[in-house]
């Protein structure tokens, strides 16, 4: 394979911590505020996906998948303070990097390589999500499906950064954490990779497929190797 020239990066999960909205108010949501978390994960991605596949007419915006996933969590969970809801609401908002996150993508930049995010948020909540992040300045673009009105993992939502680049996707790195958006990037055609932090298990036989990493600090070294 040859040396890629540009690393896409899915945002939510990726380069940014999806779970650090409720760590930090994991106090007024209770113990089981590690499953909270997760169910609103599921649930944002179930609405994506739900709405992409019925058809054009329920598209709506990443960011109201996440509110509808919220208010689906606080029923199910019996939340009932709306004052949390909206606190809630406001730090997804600012989804912290991953530590290493930054750095790595400096390296990467340092190494020739262009950097992009694509992502399923619609282009406020990610300026605003690369801005708070401190990564802003470190992409080359910000990539979103409102681009094409349909969720990941449509494969018109992959072509974007094809056509940002003017590359093809062979030449491109697509790095998640997210096991079925990678899985869409490889069958698309990109240098695709799994970022797997918790040691999640094997999906659609990744392992062996493509690199699995268990966080960003390794990616400069792979991708310039
Ligand atoms: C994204 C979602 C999948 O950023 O997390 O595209």
């Amino acid at each position: 394979m040859p040396p890629p020239a540009a690393a896409i990066f899915d945002a939510y999960g990726t380069l940014l911590n999806v779970h650090a909205p409720m760590a930090a108010l994991a106090g007024r949501i209770g113990e089981n505020w590690r499953q909270v978390s997760a169910d609103w994960r599921m649930k944002q991605l179930e609405y994506s996906w739900v709405r992409s596949l019925t058809g054009p007419s329920e598209h709506q915006d990443f960011w109201r998948c996440t509110q509808d996933a919220l208010d689906w969590v606080f029923a199910r969970h019996g939340l009932a303070d709306p004052g949390l809801h909206a606190e809630l609401l406001e730090a997804y908002r600012a989804c912290p990097a991953y530590p290493e996150a930054p750095a790595m993508l400096r390296a990467l930049r340092e190494a020739g390589l262009a950097t992009a995010i694509l992502s399923n948020g619609e282009p406020v909540m990610l300026a605003t999500a690369v801005e708070a992040a401190g990564i802003a300045d470190l992409l080359d673009d910000v990539l979103s499906v409102e681009a094409v009105g349909v969720f990941k993992p449509h494969p018109s939502v992959y072509r974007l950064a094809e056509r940002r680049f003017g590359l093809h996707a062979s030449v491109m790195a697509f790095v998640s954490a997210n096991p079925w958006d990678t899985q869409a990037a490889l069958v698309y055609g990109f240098q695709a990779i799994r970022v797997n932090r918790d040691g999640a298990p094997d999906e659609y036989n990744l392992r062996g497929a493509v690199p699995e990493l268990t966080d960003l600090s390794a990616l400069p070294a792979l991708l310039s190797a």
